[in-house]
């Protein structure tokens, strides 16, 4: 099992303003780029409060969201400890898994040494205060495997993660 984290962050850095701010900032290929990438791998894996900001299951892919007290319609909540979601969804079939945020489940799976790579849209816009990528202090070493220009304005940064 791979897994990727995915995640449109603004030129300083941010993913959001708020913990309940919409991806009403990223742009259109951004988008489209998402959707293509989540669509290969299958499987996305949120938090609730990002699954709140979406407001439906992503169409064709397997919906996970990890929440203790929240159920939605078409998608699988979890409490699981990640190691234990991604061998289960391995045994299940599934290759690689999207690590779609926000910042608390990004942190979860990146501390666990459970993210192989990291597909980061930087948009050109700055929000000064807001959410970061990460929310806890650590330090891994990455890889940058390329970069590549989309629309007008934005870039994606490849990442591997050095294990
Ligand atoms: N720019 C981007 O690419 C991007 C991508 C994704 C998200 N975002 C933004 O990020 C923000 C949300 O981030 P966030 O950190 O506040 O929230 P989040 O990571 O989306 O979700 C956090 C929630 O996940 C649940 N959770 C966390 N750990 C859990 C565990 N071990 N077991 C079970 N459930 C667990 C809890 O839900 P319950 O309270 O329901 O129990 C918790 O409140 C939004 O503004 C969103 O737009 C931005």
């Amino acid at each position: 099992m791979t897994t990727f984290l995915i995640a449109s962050i603004t030129a300083d850095g941010l993913i959001a303003r708020h913990p309940h701010h919409l991806a009403d900032w990223t742009s259109r290929e951004d988008k489209q780029f998402f959707v293509e990438m989540t669509k290969k791998a299958g499987v996305v894996i949120m938090g609730s409060n990002t699954y709140e900001t979406v407001g439906r299951p992503l169409k064709d892919r397997l919906n996970i969201v990890y929440s203790r007290e929240k159920n939605y319609e078409g998608v699988e909540i979890t409490q699981k400890d990640p190691a234990e979601l991604l061998k289960e969804l391995e045994e299940r079939g599934y290759k690689e898994a999207a690590i779609c945020g926000g910042s608390t489940i990004y942190t979860m799976f990146m501390e666990a040494d459970l993210v192989d790579k990291l597909y980061l849209t930087v948009e050109p816009v700055v929000f000064g205060v807001g959410m970061n990528l990460f929310n806890k202090e650590f330090d891994r070493k990455l890889q940058l495997e390329s970069v590549k220009r989309i629309g007008e304005n934005a870039v994606v940064l490849e990442y591997n993660v050095i294990k």
